[in-house]
């Protein structure tokens, strides 16, 4: 049919024509935006699932309903390795712009930005000089630096006095703040302790900001690791695979408002291919309607083009990340898959390749940075993409 109406997205990021079964996490964070908004104690939310579950969509809906409500909202994704200080100044003053043109004192608009604009400067090397100064934070912001509000360096000291004002600033608008943090499992060990404990100062005074994450499944492990308290501040929703009936609106729902019909047994064929995970239920629709010759998209349909969306998925989806892991990564991976599709013994993928488990350590720490591979458990990995397994078996070796 004309891939023109094509309606299904694969990709990273790419919102779904229907966001299917997650009405659940929605109701959730409505109410938390409303009880934040009076200042009333609640947990945040924290998304966490395996790759390609929609994570990232069901965050920028989040951050949609957060603008809906008039809410100043920013967003960062978290890489490794790199400080969380400027990507946070940058959020937060894409939010507070948001708020500007509604707020009747210009001059609070003003302390905010200078404020924000020495905590922006406060990570720079002191006495930096060409080098850093080249990379010296450009952040658009015309007004002179407020000295001595969080600009002290310590970045839990910093970012609760930005928190804090950002939310006064929010407050005379009755409204809230939220700063939203993508892949937040790679935020470095110091600045997920001092977002911590930002967010539980500001949790104590019922300022209305909140930090909204999603990330891998091990996200919560790594909060806690770093504050006990993150139990208390953090609502976690694991995220999964959509059931029969979610999967099935996910395909239907679109189809339907170009006019286009599945047959049941093209819901059944697709069901069992796509195994309800979202990435792969959009991957293998895209195809179906693109081969099917006319409504109804049939399971011959469904037949066909199976081959073809799963040779995208083995570039697109498992492919690309293959090929960012060492042969050394490879070989443990390919390990794993062999003892099986669950959380795996790292003794047992020692004992697979027979080596000791110590000289591998570096493998998978590497496949921890690079987010294949995730431990939620203590002397336990398993892949964060699913379907990783089988495919790693179904390559050559
Ligand atoms: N609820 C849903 N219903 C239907 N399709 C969905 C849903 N959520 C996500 N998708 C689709 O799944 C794909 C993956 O979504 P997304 O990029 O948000 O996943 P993710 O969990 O952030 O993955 P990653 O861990 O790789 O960043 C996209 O093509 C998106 O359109
Ligand atoms: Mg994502």
């Amino acid at each position: 049919m004309d891939p023109v109406r094509n309606p299904y997205a694969p990709g990273a990021g790419q919102r779904p024509p229907e966001l299917a079964g997650r009405d659940r996490e929605l109701q959730q964070f409505e109410v938390v935006l409303e009880r934040v908004a009076r200042g009333r104690p609640e947990r945040s939310m924290i998304i966490t699932g395996l790759r390609g579950v929609g994570k990232t969509v069901l965050l920028n809906t989040f951050r949609s309903m957060a603008m809906q409500k008039l809410w100043g909202t920013g967003k960062i994704e978290a890489r490794p390795e790199q400080s969380i200080r400027r990507p946070v100044a940058a959020a937060l003053h894409m939010a507070v712009r948001e708020l500007a043109p509604r707020h009747r004192a210009p001059e609070r608009i003003e302390h905010f930005l200078g404020v924000l604009k020495s905590f922006a400067q406060a990570g720079e090397e002191p006495g930096g000089k060409g080098r850093a100064r080249a990379h010296r934070w450009q952040p658009g912001i015309d007004v002179p630096a407020v000295r001595g509000r969080a600009d002290s360096g310590d970045l839990e000291i910093d970012l609760t006095e930005l928190f804090v004002d950002a939310a006064s600033v929010a407050t005379d608008l009755g409204v809230g703040i939220g700063l939203f943090v993508d892949e937040m499992q790679d935020v470095p060990a110091d600045d997920v302790s001092a977002l911590c404990a930002a967010c539980h100062e500001l949790s104590q005074i019922g300022g209305p900001l909140i930090v909204v994450g999603a990330g891998l499944p091990h996200l919560p492990t790594v909060l806690s690791a770093s504050k006990s308290y993150s139990e208390r501040l953090f609502r976690y929703a694991r995220i999964d695979r959509l059931d029969r009936e979610a999967a099935d609106q996910a395909l239907i729902a679109p189809a339907a408002r170009e006019g286009v019909e599945f047959t049941p047994e093209a819901l059944d064929a697709l069901y069992e291919a796509a195994d309800g995970y979202p990435y792969f239920v959009q991957a293998y629709a895209k195809v179906a309607w693109d081969v099917a010759p006319a409504s109804p998209i049939g399971a011959a349909d469904v037949e066909v083009a199976a081959p073809e969306a799963e040779s995208e998925l083995a570039v697109g989806f498992f492919g690309s990340r293959y090929e960012r892991a060492t042969p050394a990564e490879r070989d443990y991976m390919r390990a794993m898959a062999m003892l099986g599709d669950d959380p795996v013994p790292t003794a047992a993928v020692a004992a697979e390749l027979g080596r000791k488990p110590s000289s591998l350590s570096p493998a998978r720490d590497g496949l921890i940075k690079k987010g294949l591979i995730y431990s939620a458990e203590r002397g336990l990995v398993a892949f964060t993409v699913p379907h990783f397994g089988k495919f790693l078996r179904a390559q050559p070796t």
